[in-house]
């Protein structure tokens, strides 16, 4: 019998490990031939370890499993799909993950992250077999019509960022992977290089192929150590298979891949400052322009792009960027993996078609706050995104309808609150992050953020509080305007959010924060 138990981080930091070894002792003691693969988790979190047998009806489930369960999962017959109760019933049918719509993570939890033949029997390397029959303008224009945009949150159309690469003219480029995933309530990445590390490598090699750059670079976060060894194990084992080198596959197209591990700061996830610390710099923002398409990585052409826009383009490559494109909603195509985390009941990951509210997310696949008291705002987009209070929670999630109302949708990261929250203190902790994090190169955030601390800290403890509130919208506007990145420029929109929606949080009431 096949039995599944994770060895995503999630998984082990809930005890997958003590489970698996658990299983494997079990077994032994009662005779019974099992074989243990350790798969990626599927995402649904509170049912975490997820053990999964394989019957002839298909996966069946049972979570969360703690080594004490196991005897009696034995007992009960698990190894042939038996009740009990901790049973799941069958994976596929299990709500949560049945009423996704999984692209990019189709195969996370499913296969053995590091078997490339189970990777290539759920349709692994289709995208780039029919990337090598293509020119890299046809590449890049499947890429382009798919209608793909930068997933690690700026939302900048992929196919026109790799058409610069490919239209400069250099004796290098390079393909850079932003894995230096920072965003609070964040892990969609991570699952993918821990739970399916080769539709990384694989996207990263079409987008060599396509734009001519030979090789490639991940940056991925320290804090990510699961992450690090399944990576360079699956590089490893592409390269062996050939998927990787000087001629791939008998292409006759050179590719080469490293990871590299950043050192700890947020601000290493901004792409120039990546740029500099994969150098061996110091992670200080550069200036734009050049764009680091035209002078990026030692000054050579440079796609930089986030893991989930990588290992979103095999998929396209291999069934069109039409079929991409059918999924989602006006400017917003395809399918974002959204993150649940915070104060909620059923926390994970959610990869649905753009167009889905907050309300299906956070009610319906959420299943509400875990605390069980009403939610009363949500954190969309990571640290500098807004808060979105429950009254906007019927706008459907697309980058343009997000915009429009002060929000973004950024990495997809959901940080649930329910009605306890300090709204002046989540405030506070935005701009103490960013004097926290800032790399000091300008100054309305390098200053503006500790004057910006101490501002709210006069307004709650009400000191000249008219006078201060209306000094902290200017210290705003000054860092939207005038920082010289995202950092500076976007912590403006929790402190912001905060202050217009819960005003009374501040001391305030409505009439006077407006
Ligand atoms: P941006 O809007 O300046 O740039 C977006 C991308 O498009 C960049 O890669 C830029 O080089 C590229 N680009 C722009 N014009 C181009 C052109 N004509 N040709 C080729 N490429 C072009 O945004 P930025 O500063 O790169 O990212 C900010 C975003 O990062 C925020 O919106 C936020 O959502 C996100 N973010 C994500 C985090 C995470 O952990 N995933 C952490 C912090 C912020
Ligand atoms: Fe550095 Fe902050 Fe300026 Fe960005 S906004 S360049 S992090 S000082």
């Amino acid at each position: 019998t096949r039995i599944y138990v994770p060895i995503d981080s999630t998984a082990l930091s809930l005890g997958a490990e003590k489970v698996a070894k658990a299983i494997a002792a079990e077994a032994a003691k009662r005779g019974i031939a099992i074989e243990l693969v350790r798969n990626g988790s599927r995402g649904a979190f509170w049912l975490e370890p997820l053990v999964e047998v394989q019957t002839p009806a298909g996966r069946m489930a049972y979570g969360p499993v703690q080594p004490k369960d196991v005897a009696a999962l034995f007992d009960a017959g698990f190894v042939n799909g038996g009740q009990h109760a901790l049973s799941l019933g069958l994976t596929d049918d299990i709500a949560y993950l049945k009423n996704q719509e999984r692209l990019t993570s189709a195969r996370i939890g499913i296969t053995d992250p590091l078997s490339l033949d189970d990777y290539i029997a759920h349709g692994g390397y289709e995208g780039l077999v029919a990337a090598f029959a293509m020119s890299g303008a046809d590449i890049v224009k499947e890429v382009t019509d798919s209608g793909l945009r930068g997933r690690g949150g700026a939302a900048f159309p992929t196919g026109i960022k790799w058409n610069t690469v490919l239209g400069a003219s250099a004796d290098q480029k390079y393909i850079v992977c932003n894995a230096d995933e920072g965003d609070s309530g964040t892990f969609s990445d991570r699952m993918i290089m821990e739970g399916d590390p080769y539709v990384l490598i694989e996207g990263m090699t079409i987008a060599g192929i396509a734009v001519g750059a030979t090789r490639g670079y991940i940056y991925l976060r320290s804090e990510y150590p699961h992450a690090f060894a399944t990576l360079k194990e699956a590089i490893r084992r592409a390269r062996a298979a050939g998927w990787l080198g000087q001629d791939v596959r008998g292409s006759a197209k050179a590719f080469e891949l490293e990871v590299r591990l950043g050192a700890g700061a947020y601000i290493c996830g901004e792409e120039t400052s990546l740029l500099e610390s994969l150098e061996g710099k110091r992670g200080i923002v550069r200036f734009k322009p050049p764009l680091p398409a035209l002078q990026g990585l030692f000054g050579k052409p440079t796609v930089i792009n986030n893991v989930i826009s990588l290992a979103s383009v095999p998929i396209i490559l291999a069934r069109g960027g039409a079929y991409y494109r059918n999924y989602g909603m006006g400017r917003s195509r395809g399918t974002l993996p959204f993150q649940l985390a915070g104060n909620i009941k059923r926390g994970g990951l959610v990869e649905k078609a753009f167009g889905l509210t907050m309300n299906e997310l956070i009610h319906d696949f959420g299943g509400g706050t875990l605390s069980g008291r009403p939610v009363r705002a949500v954190q969309v987009g990571g640290p500098l995104g807004a808060y979105v209070p429950a009254s906007q929670f019927d706008m459907p999630l697309d980058y343009e309808e997000y915009a429009k109302n002060g929000a973004m949708i950024g990495h997809g990261g959901i940080v649930v609150f329910d009605d306890t929250v300090d709204m002046a203190h989540m405030a506070r902790y935005a701009m103490e992050f960013c004097a926290v994090e800032s790399c000091g190169k300008c100054t309305p955030c390098r200053i503006g953020s500790t004057r910006g601390v101490e501002v709210i800290d006069r307004i709650v403890a009400n000191e000249q509080r008219g006078k201060n509130i209306a000094l902290l919208q200017s210290l705003c506007d000054t860092m939207l305007n005038g920082s010289l990145c995202a950092l500076g420029g976007m912590a403006p929109y929790p402190v912001l959010s905060a202050l217009n929606h819960f005003p009374e949080d501040f001391g305030v009431d409505k009439t006077e924060a407006a």
